[in-house]
């Protein structure tokens, strides 16, 4: 049952609860071959803002942060769209078909199903599907993105990063059927021709393989994602006379609903943009997209030391070299293997590099070091960023009570006083709180930015060095440094691969 529902007669989504405030429809103006269209953005939980921020700076428009977290829209000309593929806070990209902030729901699961398989055929498809049709001719000359129809595999790594705990989400493989023309009225298309991609030669003679992707999220609906997947999917591939299929589909329709938002939208990217940089993933690699966001809080500086050191597969520092490149990097970490991971993804990156023509290194540098011991000069850095362990894949709880007072009271060594900053994410919220209230001489928490990360509420803590001089201060005696994690964690740590 929808929570607005009251009058059973009104078109889905077009109600008394008013319109939807940016649509594709609605906005779109033709100027000659460019139109403007909507773009939706999935980009990490806690950061909209900064990927708000990201884009105002980067393509001059306002985003919208959506009720339903972890997503942004911002309107865009088509003779702009290579350029949402270089936002670095922005993990999925997708062109907005339409969207309805109240959605009024009918009653019944099957009111309410029957009226979605109506939707298909109503909704403005035409732009949305230009810029589909526009962005693959963007990815094939530029390379955008790796891979090919859309076969997704995840690394075992990062499988957890998807999650969020109230979210549903499903992909349906429907029948087959064949068009390349975007309506069943205009199609003549032979339904048996199924083949496995689209050639430039001759797109009029291929189907168009689809699959639709529902991701719902609230408690007050009367259908699964599931049944609304298969039966707008239905409809769509009726309309359309596509070729459904799950892994090797030229288009993802997706149907986002989160509570009374609905929202109709064309995948622009086969995988998440925050697996760019790293192909040498460990138990605990972070989204290059939270990366992004966390070296943002820190606003690096020309010629800055900037260290990770805990860097685990590199993501923060690789990310940091590659966006924030005039600051130096030094990434380090106590585990074997996590250093050679982190060699092989800085290694990965420069021969990409060198192989698109670019002569240029990355300003960062690799080594073995136990962070409570770091042989760096006290007050030489200027900033720290790192991903701590949490206690539970990574580490363990009772260990992180020696470990965080332990890591801050080093930091601060090396933080230059007055000016130097720590950005730390961790889920061991408590631990961390009762480190920072034991080094407040050295360290003053300015903000924290709460992230979910891998389905686990997580805080990116934004801390100020202290003017106080390093070995004045009753912290610096509370605890004599090398204690903890001397060895290397390689066991404790529960390395998986
Ligand atoms: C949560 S992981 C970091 C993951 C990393 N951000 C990534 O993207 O791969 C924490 C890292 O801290 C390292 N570590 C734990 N104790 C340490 C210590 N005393 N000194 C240096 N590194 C340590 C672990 O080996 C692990 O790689």
């Amino acid at each position: 049952m929808s929570s607005q529902e009251e009058d059973g007669t009104a078109e889905p989504g077009h109600n008394t609860a008013g319109p939807s405030t940016c649509s594709s429809t609605e906005n779109d103006e033709t100027t000659g071959d460019i139109i403007t269209v909507t773009i939706g953005a999935t980009v990490p939980t806690g950061f909209e803002h900064t990927a708000a921020e990201e884009v105002n700076e980067k393509i001059g428009v306002d985003a919208r942060i959506s009720k339903d977290r972890g997503r942004i829209y911002f309107p865009i000309t088509t003779d702009k769209l290579f350029q949402v593929h270089l936002l670095r806070s922005v993990d999925n990209l997708f062109v907005v078909v339409e969207e309805y902030d109240h959605y009024q729901f009918k009653e019944s699961k099957e009111e309410t199903l029957m009226e979605m398989q109506q939707l298909a055929s109503k909704l403005p498809w035409t732009n949305a599907l230009e810029v589909w049709k526009l962005n693959g001719a963007l990815k094939k000359k530029k390379g955008y993105r790796k891979g090919g129809n859309g076969t997704k595999v995840k690394p075992n790594s990062e499988a957890a990063d998807a999650a969020v705990a109230d979210t549903e989400q499903q992909e349906l493989p429907l029948a087959a059927s064949a068009a390349e023309t975007p309506t069943k009225a205009e199609s003549t298309a032979d339904t048996e021709t199924s083949t496995q991609d689209t050639e430039e030669t001759a797109p009029e003679a291929k189907p168009i393989k689809f699959r639709v992707t529902c991701n719902r999220a609230g408690d007050k609906h009367s259908f699964s994602s599931n049944e609304a997947a298969r039966d707008f999917g239905g409809a769509v591939q009726e309309f359309f006379l596509w070729k459904a299929d799950m892994t090797k589909f030229d288009i993802e329709v997706l149907l986002n609903i989160h509570n009374e938002e609905v929202v109709i939208g064309i995948a622009l990217t086969e995988e998440s943009l925050h697996r760019r940089n790293i192909s040498h993933f460990g138990p605990t690699t972070l989204r290059s997209t939270l990366c992004y966001g966390m070296l943002r809080l820190c606003k690096p500086q020309a010629s800055d030391i900037i260290l990770d050191p805990m860097c685990g597969t590199g993501a923060i520092p690789l990310e940091g070299a590659i966006e924030f490149n005039s600051s130096f990097y030094v990434a380090g970490d106590n585990n074997d293997m996590a250093v050679n991971r982190t060699v092989n993804n800085i290694c990965h990156i420069q021969k990409r590099r060198a192989v698109k023509g670019s002569a240029s290194g990355l300003p960062i540098d690799t080594v073995r070091w136990d962070l409570c011991n770091l042989p760096i000069r006290t007050g030489s850095v200027d900033i720290i960023i790192t991903d701590m362990p949490f206690g539970k894949r990574m580490g363990s709880r009772k260990k992180n009570w020696d470990l965080y007072p332990s890591c801050l009271r080093e930091m601060a060594r090396v933080c230059t006083p007055g000016s130097g900053k720590a950005v730390l994410l961790t889920q061991d919220k408590k631990c961390l709180a009762k480190a920072i209230s034991r080094m407040g001489g050295l360290w003053r928490k300015l903000h924290t930015v709460w992230v979910n990360v891998g389905g686990l509420h997580a805080g990116v803590y934004l801390l100020k060095r202290t003017g106080a001089v390093f070995g004045q201060t009753p912290e610096d005696v509370y605890e004599s440094r090398g204690t903890v994690n001397a060895k290397g964690d390689e066991k404790g740590d529960k390395e998986l691969s």
